[in-house]
């Protein structure tokens, strides 16, 4: 399989972190960003680069649209293409409704929703590039995959999170199958995973009623690991699933979700 390159957001813990460790293991080189941890993403890069992968990382703010075309800027200088982008940096309070600022609605709308718009398009000219001289017969040269962490907030509406987190995840689902539906045409599959609660520093954040509460919630009965959700995102990344695009998986622990 010739090399591949991935790109993932918000690597400096949690399921950005298992997700670069996870294709790294696959053979791919990772690009990390954090936002704030540069000690946690240079870890990951350390467990990336124990995997063979040759690893790079910068600062992203999702936020910030200059950081976002200097990120983009980056990764054309040094690698001119990519296969696999995974949005999965995100902000996720715990406010009542009552309790939720403008400010906040904002900041949680920009990094969670308009921040995988805007480096999904400005990565679309590294998604399409490389792919005239590939051989068409080998789908690791040719496929290209998105893939958005969404949540079974987004899917269910929040309780315990915030409305406006919800918010925001439910416009990345709409922005996955927009983004599916536009590009299939190019071959460019877009595709979301939508985890339940999962051991990270954002479920840190619950008391213990709160994660008991959500705990008796899951039938398999206890929280996901960021690896788990990392498997399915590297799953959906991966060319042999070419078929599948405008997809939200499920990675919740068997909640049902109508
Ligand atoms: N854990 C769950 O139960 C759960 C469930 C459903 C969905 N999710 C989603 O999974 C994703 C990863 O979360 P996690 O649980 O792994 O929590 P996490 O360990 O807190 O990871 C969040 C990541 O997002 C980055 N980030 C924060 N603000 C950012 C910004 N403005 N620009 C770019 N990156 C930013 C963080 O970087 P720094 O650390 O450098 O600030 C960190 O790497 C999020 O999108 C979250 O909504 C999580």
């Amino acid at each position: 399989m010739p090399r591949r390159f991935a790109l993932i957001t918000g690597a400096s813990s949690g399921i950005g972190a298992a997700t670069a460790h996870r294709l790294a293991q696959d053979g791919y080189d990772v690009w990390l960003t954090f936002a704030h941890d540069e000690a946690g993403a240079t870890t990951t890069a350390k467990h990336c680069a124990a995997a063979g992968a040759a690893t790079r990382v910068s600062r992203l703010d999702l936020r910030d649209t200059a950081s976002v075309d200097a990120l983009v800027a980056e990764v054309t200088a040094a690698w001119g293409r990519l296969d696999v982008l995974v949005n999965n940096g995100g902000v996720c309070p715990y406010r009542a409704l009552d309790d939720i600022e403008l400010d906040e609605w904002d900041q949680v709308m920009e990094t969670n929703a308009r921040g995988t718009f805007v480096l999904s398009r400005a990565a679309l000219p590294l998604l399409r590039a490389g792919r005239e001289d590939a051989e068409h017969a080998d789908p690791a040269a040719t496929d290209r995959a998105i893939v958005n962490v969404a949540s079974i907030a987004g899917q269910q509406g929040a309780l315990r999170t915030g409305v406006h987190y919800a918010a925001s995840k439910g416009a990345m689902l709409a922005i996955t199958r927009s983004f599916a539906r536009i590009l299939a045409g190019e071959r460019i599959r877009v595709n979301a995973v939508t985890p339940g609660p999962v051991t990270s520093n954002i479920t840190d954040q619950l008391d213990d009623a709160g994660r008991a509460a959500l705990t008796s919630s899951i039938p398999l009965g206890d929280f996901g690991a960021p690896e788990d959700v990392a498997w399915v995102i590297a799953s959906l990344a991966d060319p042999r699933a070419a078929f599948v695009t405008g997809a939200t998986y499920d990675v919740n622990g068997g909640v049902r979700i109508d």
